[in-house]
């Protein structure tokens, strides 16, 4: 299949509404999108993207009036989250209409619903005339893509259209909140602080014992995973320099890595991090070592990526809390 490669919202939107398959950028990660009512086309998603059916994909309107096509009965949570936080970095879970496919939802009863902010995003899903379904654009269990080429990189051939943007600018996912019960949980950490979050929600449910409380329910795959090994360090001094290892972290390293990112804020290790996995990949880098961060603002999102990518996660080594994300879940 020939990827068409365009900066033209109106003519991603043209191949969508045909049915195919359309990569587009969002303030979080590049999303790969279908008509979230075309059940052909969604599941060519799973396809290209190599994605467990029973994992659901967000759907994404371009204004709240939309949201009424795929939810209904929104919680007084997920009223104030759209009113508050819409456009923005949060995925809403609320109960979905019947008319959603089941294979949009993995069958759940609920459906997750996200507007980006990012001004291309919402020129091309208001050109969709649609609800748009879109996981992140990459192969799972790669690094998200927050670039159009790493999205040209997993799946160039495997989808029809790639509208062209720059840099994602959170560099991370949206923050997924399950509104669908009496109490509001967040299922997985992103883009919108959990500070925020906590402002607008006083009786939000995140259990503050550790991280894998907040998993999101993507929990039981391996996530975020370069092919290079990813180790977690406390300090820059523990990180190994030689020809093969790689640094990112805020404070600087000693010793020469075969690549490095000094990073001089958390929010841009955050924008940075996915994108830095992939170039060390390229370079044949064995072992990326990633400098820990205080568990705040988007430090708590950046962390739980790291935690899923790094060989501590790869093992299977779960805590306490992981059973009971994965039960909340599925
Ligand atoms: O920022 C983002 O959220 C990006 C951009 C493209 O919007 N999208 C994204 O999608 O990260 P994806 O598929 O990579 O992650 C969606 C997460 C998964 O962990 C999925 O299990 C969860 O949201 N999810 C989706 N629908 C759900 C539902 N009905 N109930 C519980 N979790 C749900
Ligand atoms: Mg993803």
């Amino acid at each position: 299949m020939n990827t068409i490669l365009t900066g033209d919202p109106i003519k991603a939107a043209a191949i969508l509404r045909a049915g195919q398959l359309v990569a587009f950028p969002t303030e979080t990660v590049y999303g790969l999108g279908a008509d979230a009512f075309n059940v052909d086309a969604v599941r060519r998603i799973f396809q290209a993207k190599r994605r467990p059916a029973d994992n659901p994909l967000i759907v994404h309107v371009s204004d709240p009036g939309q949201i009424d096509h795929v939810a209904f009965a929104l919680s007084p949570a997920a009223r104030t989250l759209v009113r508050e936080c819409f456009p923005g970095p949060v995925s809403i879970i609320a109960k979905k209409r019947p008319e959603v496919p089941p294979i949009v939802t993995g069958a759940l009863d609920t459906v997750a619903v996200r507007m980006p902010e990012h001004p291309l995003a919402q020129e091309f899903l208001r050109a969709c005339r649609t609800p748009v379904a879109a996981p992140s654009a990459n192969l799972s269990g790669r690094p998200s893509p927050t670039t159009w080429q790493a999205v040209h990189e997993d799946l160039g051939g495997r989808i029809s259209c790639l509208l062209q943007n720059g840099h994602s600018r959170a560099g991370l996912e949206s923050t997924v909140v399950d509104c669908s019960q009496a109490l509001p949980v967040v299922l997985r950490a992103g883009a919108l602080t959990m500070e925020r979050l906590r402002e607008l929600l006083p009786d939000l449910a995140v259990a503050d014992t550790g991280m894998d409380e907040i998993r999101s329910p993507g929990l039981q795959y391996r996530h975020y995973a370069p092919r290079a090994s990813v180790e977690l360090v406390t300090t820059a001094a523990d990180a190994v320099a030689h020809e093969r290892s790689a640094y990112i972290g805020l404070a600087e390293p000693a010793g020469v890595f075969g690549m490095c990112k000094v990073c001089p804020s958390v929010e841009a290790y955050a924008h940075a991090f996915f994108d830095f996995f992939r170039r060390c990949e390229a370079a044949g880098v064995q072992v990326i070592y990633c400098q820990k961060v205080p568990l705040a603002g988007i430090g708590r999102a950046l962390m739980d990526r790291l935690t899923k990518a790094s060989d501590v996660h790869a093992s299977g080594a779960t805590a306490p809390g992981a059973a009971i994300a994965r039960r909340r879940s599925y």
